[in-house]
């Protein structure tokens, strides 16, 4: 079983979609994907209701997701953890105690080479067209990063 997280800050609006997502290109049966926020102010709270929608636009429910906080025991739950955006990577680094926990911190559009600018954009103060280009780019990502796993 492989493991893969995906974080954002508040986990409410770009790293549920990833989850989302994620899991949709991958066997459950061989993978195990879930989501946090490097914050505390959203615990509990289901997504943003723009990702609950663009979600669905897509075919896609992510409406029974909690958000819950990034903890220190993801380093040794998961194999992958991928942060959103720099902030969200610097935050992640800040709790790792080993070389180990360091090496499994990822930064999501990393693994796609044709964008260029590696922070996916936060939504929270924009509109749906936001959102739809958050789903863009995650789900682009997403695709390449599925490949890339099932080659393994
Ligand atoms: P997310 O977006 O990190 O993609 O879930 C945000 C959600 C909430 C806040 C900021 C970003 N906030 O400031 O409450």
């Amino acid at each position: 079983m492989t493991r893969i997280l995906m974080v954002c800050l508040g986990n409410i609006c770009r790293s549920p979609l990833a989850h989302g997502i994620m899991q949709s290109k991958l066997s459950e049966t061989h993978y195990y994907v879930d989501s946090a926020g490097t914050g505390a102010y959203h615990i509990g709270n289901s997504p943003d209701r723009r990702s609950i929608a663009v979600a669905r636009k897509h075919g896609l429910d992510i409406s029974t997701q909690s958000a819950r906080q990034f903890k220190v025991s993801d380093f040794d739950t998961f194999d992958y953890i991928y942060a959103m955006d720099h902030s969200n990577y610097t935050n992640i680094i800040s709790l790792a105690r080993n070389s180990t926990d360091i090496g499994k911190v990822k930064l999501f559009l990393e693994a796609n080479p044709s964008i260029q600018n590696k922070n996916m954009p936060d939504p929270y103060y924009g509109d749906q067209s936001d959102f739809e280009h958050v789903y863009d780019l995650v789900n682009d990502t997403c695709n390449i990063i599925a490949e890339t796993l099932n080659k393994d």
